[in-house]
């Protein structure tokens, strides 16, 4: 309970208070639930100063550049844990210890393999689909799998569902590959870790050894690492809300695919190597950066900037770090695309129009230029950001599904006709 309260003068009522929660860190907030008994709603299109529930998983300071999960900073996660023992610590809300971890990662082994039937599924599509777009079919249809054995309100069965997601999810990603460029799905080897097995599942063939760089490897592994959770952003809120109606969890999470999908959220990534494309040399980058400075003009310089963030993105700072590691690894520091990414990056943080609206590069322009030195095609990278958001998407799940909460059902400001009579078709 709480003593703080703020007081609202709506015209023509007596002032009314609403109490004030605070949490272990981050701004207090207002509960104005009681506010629709007294005939008004809060307006807030995009929900820019909205909480719009309580979670125990991840913090986010966007004005100081910290982000927290379970209290754990991101860079000592990224430097010191690895993927799955961050999925643990999301899921679970403490580190593992040796066993636990131990035991973890053969959970997700043991469930690595998807049912045979799924092969099938992808002859629906055509070739030249959009692996996103085969991503929200065909983890979607995870749910008619396990529809009648999963009681969502059963801990252990939703326990199941999370390590089958987390599991399945690579080996999903991979075959939407293969099935794109006609080569036959590879089988998940067990004998790698989650995300060498990946980079197997994507480059091997049944008739060459994928021979897995160990560096690429762990680069793979830091950027699901670094994606696994961001607090209430589009997609989690998706699954959030599409959950509140007690859906099937693999339904769930193709909707928060599906919100994830689009250029302003994890889409971003692709985007970032359709611009530089675009862009084509190093001579062309005055003409886009004016561009996207030109009210006139919709274009925005893709991987810069974010909801959150007016300082820098913690994310980026690792993900920049990890690829200069890749580049020097592949020795592709003078990559004409790459070089035309380093020379928008310095332009853009010396511009004053960046630098007053506080534009950084966010995690997705650095995390598009490791997958594309790794070899990953463009039309992945957002299917990659999907993997690692897996488990956020998930744990968040889990975590309303656990405690109170009632179906999302947000209001309106309505500015459509008043009430009228219907005219007849010979009227009109
Ligand atoms: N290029 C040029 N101008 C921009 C950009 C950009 N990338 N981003 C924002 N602005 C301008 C925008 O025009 C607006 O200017 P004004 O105040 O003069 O109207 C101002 O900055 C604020 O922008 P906004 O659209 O109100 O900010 P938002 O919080 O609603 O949007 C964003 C955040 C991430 C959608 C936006 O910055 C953007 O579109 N960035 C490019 C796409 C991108 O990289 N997205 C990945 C985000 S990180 C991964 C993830 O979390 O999914």
């Amino acid at each position: 309970m709480t003593d703080k309260k703020a007081s609202l003068q709506i015209p023509g009522q007596e002032s009314v208070e609403f109490p004030i929660y605070s949490g272990t860190i981050g701004p207090d907030v207002i509960d104005v639930r009681s506010l629709t008994s007294k005939g008004v709603f809060t307006f807030d299109p995009g929900f820019v100063s909205t909480a719009a529930c309580e979670s125990k998983i991840t913090y986010i300071d966007g004005n100081n550049g910290i982000l927290l999960h379970r209290g754990y900073p991101i860079d000592q996660l990224a430097e010191q844990s690895d993927y799955l023992e961050t999925c643990y610590l999301l899921l679970y809300g403490e580190l593992p210890n040796k066993e636990e971890k131990e035991s973890f990662v053969e959970t997700i082994r043991y469930h690595t393999m998807v049912h045979d039937q799924i092969n099938n599924l992808f002859n629906g599509f055509r070739r030249d689909a959009h692996p996103m777009a085969i991503m929200c079919g065909v983890v979607g249809a995870l749910s008619a799998f396990y529809h009648d054995s999963l009681d969502i309100n059963d801990e252990k069965h939703r326990e199941i569902a999370a390590f089958r997601l987390i599991a399945k999810i690579p080996t999903l990603a991979a075959m939407s590959y293969k099935y794109s460029v006609g080569q036959p799905f590879m089988y998940p080897d067990n004998n790698l870790d989650y995300a060498a097995n990946f980079l197997h599942m994507m480059f091997g063939t049944p008739c060459e050894d994928s021979n897995v760089n160990p560096i690429l490897a762990k680069a793979m592994d830091r950027i699901f690492l670094l994606h696994a959770d961001h607090e209430q952003n589009a997609s989690t809120s998706t699954v959030r809300l599409t959950g509140s109606t007690g859906a099937n969890p693999f339904a769930c999470i193709a909707a928060g695919i599906a919100a994830l999908w689009g250029p302003s959220h994890g889409g971003a990534n692709e985007a970032v190597l359709d611009m530089l494309e675009e862009i084509g040399d190093e001579s062309r980058i005055d003409e886009f950066v004016a561009r996207a400075k030109d009210k006139n003009d919709p274009f925005r310089l893709m991987g810069f900037g974010h909801r959150v963030y007016k300082n820098f993105d913690p994310r980026a700072k690792v993900m920049k770090q990890t690829a200069d590691e890749v580049l020097a690894e592949l020795g592709l520091e003078d990559d004409p695309l790459l070089k035309i990414a380093k020379r928008l990056e310095q332009i853009a943080l010396e511009d004053e129009y960046f630098v007053e609206k506080k534009l950084y590069p966010n995690v997705d322009f650095y995390s598009g230029i490791i997958l594309k030195a790794i070899g990953i095609p463009t039309s992945m990278f957002t299917v990659i950001f999907a993997v690692g958001r897996t488990v956020g998407w998930i744990a968040h799940w889990h975590e309303m599904i656990s405690g109170d909460f009632r179906i999302g059902r947000p209001r309106q400001l309505y500015t459509g006709s008043p009430q009228r009579d219907f005219t007849d078709i010979s009227d009109r």
